[in-house]
């Protein structure tokens, strides 16, 4: 939006955007009324399983932070980031390209939104890239002649969805999706994936939070199991802890407060393929 909060040509503010309404739990400026009130109804449906929703966007984004630096400190300098969101604090390539300079991150959305700021943001970093693409079509993102002008195929990448898949709420288009990428790593790259963990809460209030989704720019939202989260590291080597809620994802500051099993939230892991 502007300096006066109107939104971009050709955007619909009145429908609201998981890219913007995320941006709201982020405590962002890059969201309108219809976003916030969408948001509000999922933080409400949220503490009604416990959850504090704005925390757990900001775990999810720690999750984000620590596993980029792990992959940078490791030797991985090239990152596509499907589903990438609005810019916030810590992004993908601030994050690898200060622990391995020169990184080469692609950011992939289909939200115009975050088209538009991310291009704003990222205009003099020449080696960062932000295309229009869908997830649920991965071939299409892959062979987009900015991406392979941008990402060395030849060499370990690593590919980020991070609380994107939940978006695509039909449960064989996500595994196949996953296959696919999974398919493209090249042995030394990796797959960096949180997602929603739906655990045991009750189907009404499931049905309530899905009601909220359907209604925004991603047509639904779906909780899944730990096996099927599980599932899409299939022939990957997860990388220690495992697929583990995200903030206990290797924590800057220790986490001992017990996996509840059961308990919704997002679970995260990185597998690299051998
Ligand atoms: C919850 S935000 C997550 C942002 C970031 N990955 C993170 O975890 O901090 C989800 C993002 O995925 C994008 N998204 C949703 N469905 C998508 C799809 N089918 N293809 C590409 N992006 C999608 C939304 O526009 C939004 O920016």
């Amino acid at each position: 939006m502007d300096d006066f909060g109107r939104a971009p040509a050709g955007i619909d503010p009145s429908v609201p955007s998981v890219a913007r309404m995320y941006d709201y739990y982020l405590g962002g400026k890059d969201n309108f009324p219809a976003d916030r009130e969408a948001a509000e109804k999922m933080l409400v449906i949220g503490r009604q399983m416990g959850n504090d929703g704005r925390e757990i966007a900001r775990e999810n984004r720690g999750f984000l932070g620590r596993a980029v630096r792990h992959l940078a400190q490791s030797g991985v300098t090239q990152f596509i980031d499907i589903g990438a969101g609005l810019p916030t604090q810590e992004n993908v390539h601030q994050v690898a390209q200060r622990h391995a300079p020169g990184s080469r991150v692609v950011y992939v959305d289909n939200d115009p939104v975050v088209l538009v700021h991310a291009r704003a943001l990222l205009a003099d970093n020449p080696d960062t890239v932000v295309l229009s693409g869908d997830l649920r079509d991965p071939g299409a993102v892959f062979d987009e002649p900015v991406v392979r002008a941008h990402i060395d195929f030849t060499r370990p990448f690593a590919v980020l969805l991070v609380s994107v898949l939940h978006f695509v709420t039909d449960d064989d288009a996500a595994d196949r999706i996953v296959a696919d990428i999974r398919e493209r790593l090249v042995p030394g790259g990796h797959l960096v994936l949180s997602h929603i963990y739906k655990g045991d809460v009750e189907e009404e209030v499931v049905e309530a939070s899905e009601r909220v989704y359907s209604a925004t720019s991603s047509g639904g939202l779906a909780g899944r199991s730990l096996t099927r989260i599980s599932s899409y590291f299939d022939g990957l080597e997860m990388l220690e802890p495992g697929l583990v809620p995200v903030q206990a994802w290797r924590p800057d500051v220790p986490w001992d407060v017990p996996v509840q099993p059961g308990r919704s939230g997002i679970l995260g892991a990185v597998g690299r393929k051998l």
